[in-house]
């Protein structure tokens, strides 16, 4: 009942007018990390793992998988143009990135090591932190090398051990100039779209493997933290600390559709499986995932949990509920007339607020990992921007201690399902014209509010 009421409970409503009033970035705290977030095989392109075998239809099941059959191919070349990424942030007058190693490329098989990888990566990391840029470290971020996934991906047992083996060589690899971690990206959605909607490699709809996969996933971060708290002694950034741990967790606010029981009670049950599995596994170190009427699994975890150091949140949306019959109870949907992206989402700012008032009981400090909005004109996302960082701004007045914003993203990029005709970036990627990136609107949003944190 707690959590039922946690999900309903206080709807504020903000204002435009005193969002466009509001100095935007002035409310942040010193030492806050503003900046953008990226993923290995959305901007690096060239990567050989089980998302490009599932984009071409060799896995699982002989059919390609993406909308126009654009697989990712180049993606934003960011593999060979980093630098030039690295000035796109400088433009923003941002202080910090997140962005993700792909371990298909520094582990293509088994035991194996690609130095050349290697090195680039620790560049990468040596360039940012030389530009005054704090980088935060994505170990996973749904892809696996082929090696994995044709052992059996997460579902298998002996993929955590091989996620810890990677953890470790990466904090040897990269501890000298990386404190920021976070071990996984959005298990639950990986495990959701996986698992049970079929729509994501492997395209299995297996209730009990979705459970599996996740629990395994929670296993792994455990696993994962300890390796780098052993393994990265260096204190990068001179605060004090050589780690900072923590992953990135995707949150939707569920609304219950009408007043009536049986909507409030589905969209508890999915709040809490959705959202809270993963907070309170890490609270507890005690994993409860449980589906009414197939699954119940239970597992303690050594080391889940005070596994974390912060707690990123990725934000984008609301859900409207409607209980009805089929296998997630429920029929998800956005009323007429919504403010919503490009994708169909609804554009819900006060979500992100409610997410940072309900996790400050984490009792860590809360990172904004991901947030933003597909606007394939770029004219609606200043606003975008505007709202949520004022979202940030109202948590913190009110005493939540919030560390970081992470925008999604610094580039147009590969969408997974959708290709690449979402358009994210608070830069534009031209793909008929050499993949070059132009400014879009936000980008001069962005930069007020940098400039008002002081950053530039
Ligand atoms: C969350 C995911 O982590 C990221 O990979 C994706 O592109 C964004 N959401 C937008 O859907």
């Amino acid at each position: 009942l707690p959590l039922l009421l946690a999900g309903c409970s206080e709807r504020p409503s903000f204002e435009p007018a005193q969002i466009n009033a509001a100095p935007i970035g002035k409310g942040l705290p010193p030492g806050f990390l503003l900046g953008t977030s990226t993923a290995s095989h959305q901007v690096e392109g060239g990567n050989t793992n089980d998302w490009t075998d599932w984009e071409r239809g060799t896995y699982p099941d002989g059919t390609p998988h993406i909308l126009h059959r654009t697989p990712s191919g180049l993606a934003t070349d960011s593999w060979n143009r980093f630098r030039e990424d690295v000035g796109l942030m400088k433009r923003l007058g941002s202080n910090a990135y997140r962005f993700g190693i792909e371990w298909s490329r520094l582990e293509p098989t088994e035991g194996a090591w690609d130095a050349e990888a290697a090195e680039r990566y620790r560049q990468w990391a040596h360039t940012l932190r030389s530009a005054g840029i704090e980088p935060l470290v994505t170990l996973h971020h749904f892809t696996l090398p082929r090696w994995v996934a044709a052992s059996g991906g997460w579902e298998n047992p002996a993929t955590v051990d091989a996620f810890e083996r990677f953890s470790g060589r990466v904090a040897t690899l990269l501890g000298a100039e990386v404190d920021w971690w976070c071990t996984l990206n959005e298990p639950n959605v990986l495990a959701v779209f996986g698992y049970l909607d079929g729509v994501w490699p492997p395209g299995k709809q297996d209730e009990r493997a979705m459970a599996t996969v996740l629990a395994h996933l929670f296993e792994a971060h455990a696993r994962s933290a300890r390796q780098l708290r052993a393994l990265d002694t260096t204190d990068a950034d001179g605060d004090g600390r050589a780690t900072l741990i923590g992953l990135a967790h995707h949150v939707r606010v569920f609304q219950p559709s009408t007043g009536a029981t049986s909507d409030s009670l589905v969209s508890g049950l999915t709040d809490t499986f959705f959202n809270e599995s993963l907070p309170d596994a890490l609270r507890t170190g005690h994993v409860s995932l449980v589906v009414p009427g197939s699954v119940s699994l239970q597992r303690d975890v050594p080391g889940l949990k005070d596994s974390v150091d912060w707690f990123g949140i990725n934000y984008y949306t609301r859900d409207h509920l409607r209980q009805d019959a089929s296998p997630s109870f429920s029929h998800k949907y956005v009323p007429a007339g919504r403010d919503t992206n490009d994708l169909g989402w609804e554009i819900y700012p006060e979500g992100l607020y409610l997410f940072l008032k309900r996790y400050a009981a984490m009792g860590v400090p809360l990172v904004v990992t991901e947030n933003g909005m597909d606007d394939r004109t770029g004219e609606r996302r200043p606003y975008f921007l505007r709202s949520h960082l004022y979202a940030v701004e109202r948590a913190v007045a009110e005493g939540v201690r919030v560390r970081g914003y992470f925008h999604w993203s610094l580039l147009d990029n590969f969408e997974w399902s959708e290709g690449y005709e979402p358009r994210f970036g608070l830069f534009r990627v031209e793909r008929d014209f050499g993949l070059t990136r132009q400014a879009t609107p936000a980008v001069e949003t962005f930069r007020e509010a940098a400039r008002n944190l002081g950053l530039s």
